[in-house]
């Protein structure tokens, strides 16, 4: 097993990986977010020292493009098309069976931090719809059935 790295050291190897410019910012804050999965506060703090850039700058940023999230977000995303080609196939039955299985709404993370649920708008792959993308899988022509296997593979530690 790797040994836990913190907020800050892992923060300052991002910002160091990207020059230490802040002109790479948004950069910078794209791997805080895939590091942790989320944009923890200190995370901010430590990059706008380490960027000599003043804090309020790093904040308006990662509150100004929504796929930055401030709120800390569970171990797997899962993020359900409900653009109007999966719509029209269903998307809507899709949410309501992923929100009673985890018990949980779009934007809300479950309790064991195992899944956050979200919506999204069109992620590009209509030809394929209901499309379910979980971390960086997309799940195509997704039924009921389909979902209780990948939840239960995901809870098994295989996706
Ligand atoms: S509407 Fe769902 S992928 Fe386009």
């Amino acid at each position: 097993m790797t040994k836990a790295i913190s907020v800050a050291t892992k923060t300052r190897q991002i910002v160091k990986k990207h020059g230490g410019d802040k002109s790479a910012m948004i950069a910078v804050l794209q791997d805080i977010q895939e590091a942790f999965n989320y944009l923890p506060k200190e995370a901010l703090k430590t990059a706008s020292k380490a960027m000599k850039v003043p804090f309020s700058r790093v904040y308006e940023a990662a509150t100004f493009y929504t796929a930055f999230s401030l709120k800390q977000r569970g171990k797997n995303i899962v993020k359900i098309c409900v653009g109007t080609a999966c719509h029209v196939r269903g998307a809507a039955a899709l949410q309501d069976k992923f929100e009673r299985t985890l018990g949980i709404k779009p934007g809300e993370t479950t309790k064991d931090k195992n899944f956050t649920l979200e919506t999204v708008n069109c992620v590009g792959a209509c030809a394929l719809g209901p499309v379910v993308v979980i971390n960086t899988d997309y799940h195509g022509q997704v039924t009921m059935k389909k979902i209780d296997k990948i939840i239960d593979k995901i809870n098994e530690g295989g996706a």
